[in-house]
């Protein structure tokens, strides 16, 4: 299950809802920066680092190895699921493999952040991007290691970190409090068991269980292919989960992509078919598009089929989930970006840079003016929304299997 955007589409209330079908429900990258809602029973939760597949009967979940963990956020996350009367120590269980975000990780953050000035990236803070940076430069720590010399390797990289706060003349005077949440997050890491995820995916597999891979942010946030470098630090693409679980390319079936009827992103970075006007407000109102992890509102503007189509391709995605339809239900008229128009030159390939010259060319549909979200079947959708369906299918050549008309796990179709 894959975003398509900028992220948010609505990860967390599909998996929710496809868990049962599945044994497995596994996160294989990105990490805390992530905010996945779920909302069923008049209860809401937002998930960062936990798979969205802990609410649906005893099904096992599983923090890959390509996940990001941060023991201080986790905490948080399982002593507010366990108060709420979802215990999770039976149900979760968290890779070796997996790196652990430091609290300096999260300095370094917002030092690299202020250094930046005018050409910030946005980042949620979390500590993601220098996280990933000490994975890749082999100077990460992992959770595997809280078992062996734990103290020694923590020490190593953060003395490197103060090292390059202090070049930064970045004030870490609030370390210690830091230290003191992380380090009982540590205590808590340690309740669950930790495991070499690989294999236990692979056994899973070979003993024809289903798994089901949560993406975290969307395609055009990816390391390789997003909006670089205003992007996170993760293949969120189909690939990502190849590598954040150990399992062969041949072992994925159906990939899920997931997109909203209309388009997001939080966070700097270009957006083509972004509106800075009533329209775009509209869809923030109504769409309730403020971020779950910042609280920042979320940028908003029509769906861009150009970038979609690219996405589909990167994932090879066999089917689509459209969402937060019910969003666009009182709009008059509602367009679709079909083409970009580069220096007066039409294209439908997704460039190299779309943050300079790209005038978005729209084909308009009219709204359904329906409110459609009571609707639990295919047959109550009104015309004109099975007009701008259809379109949508026909261009993107995936076909639709779910439209989600509000955010209760119950206010689904499926087709
Ligand atoms: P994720 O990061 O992809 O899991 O998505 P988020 O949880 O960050 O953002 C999606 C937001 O839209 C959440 O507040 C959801 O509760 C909400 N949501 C999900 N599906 C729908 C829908 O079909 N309609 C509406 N109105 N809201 C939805
Ligand atoms: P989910 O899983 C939306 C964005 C940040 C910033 C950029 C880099 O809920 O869809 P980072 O902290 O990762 O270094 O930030 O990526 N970003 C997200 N935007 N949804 C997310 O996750 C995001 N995770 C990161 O806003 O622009
Ligand atoms: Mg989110």
């Amino acid at each position: 299950m894959l975003g398509l955007q900028w992220g948010d589409e609505g990860k967390g209330k599909i998996v929710d809802v496809l868990t049962p079908e599945y044994d497995l429900v596994t996160r294989f990258q990105g990490g805390p920066n992530a905010g996945h809602t779920l909302e069923f029973e008049g209860n809401k939760f937002v998930l960062r680092s936990i798979p969205s597949g802990i609410f649906q009967g005893g099904k096992i979940n599983i923090i890959g190895n390509g996940v990001v963990l941060d023991p201080a956020l986790f905490k948080g996350e399982v002593d507010a699921l366990a108060k709420s009367g979802h215990p999770l120590t039976e149900r979760l269980k968290i890779s070796k493999k997996a790196h652990l975000i430091l609290p300096t990780h999260r300095l370094l953050d917002a030092a690299y952040e202020s250094a930046k000035g005018e050409a910030k990236i946005g980042t949620t803070g979390k500590g993601i991007g220098p996280a990933y940076a000490d994975k890749i430069g082999r100077n990460g720590v992992r959770v595997g290691d809280i078992l062996n010399n734990f103290a020694e390797k923590y020490k190593s990289a953060t003395d490197r970190h103060k090292e390059i706060l202090r070049q930064y003349n970045f004030n870490y005077d609030n370390l210690p409090e830091l230290e003191k949440e992380w380090f009982a997050g540590i205590e808590c890491i340690k309740q669950f068991e930790l495991i070499d995820s690989e294999n236990f995916i692979n056994n899973a597999i070979l003993s024809d269980k289903k798994v089901l891979a949560e993406g975290a942010q969307g395609t055009l946030l990816d390391i390789d292919f997003g909006s670089y470098p205003f992007v996170t630090s993760s293949n969120t693409t189909c690939a990502g989960a190849c590598t954040g679980l150990g399992i062969a390319p041949r072992s994925i079936g159906e990939v899920f992509g997931i997109f909203k009827a209309y388009c997001t992103r939080v966070g700097s970075g270009p957006f083509p078919t972004e509106l800075s006007d009533e329209t775009g407000d509209r869809m923030r109102k109504n769409g309730f598009e403020f971020g779950s992890v910042t609280g920042r509102p979320r940028r908003c503007g029509w769906i861009d089929l150009v970038a979609l189509k690219y996405a589909i391709m990167i994932n090879g995605v066999t089917q689509l989930i459209m969402m937060k339809s019910d969003v666009l239900d009182d709009f008059d008229a509602i367009k679709v970006c079909t083409a970009y128009k580069i220096d007066g030159k039409q294209t439908t390939e997704f460039p190299f840079d779309i943050s300079e010259n790209v005038e978005p060319v729209y084909v308009e549909f009219a709204g359904w003016k329906t409110d459609m979200t009571k609707m639990r079947s295919e047959a109550e959708f009104p015309e004109n929304f099975n007009i701008y369906l259809s379109f949508l299918e026909k261009e993107l050549n995936v076909p639709i299997k779910i439209v989600s008309v509000g955010p209760d796990r119950a206010q689904t179709v499926l087709r």
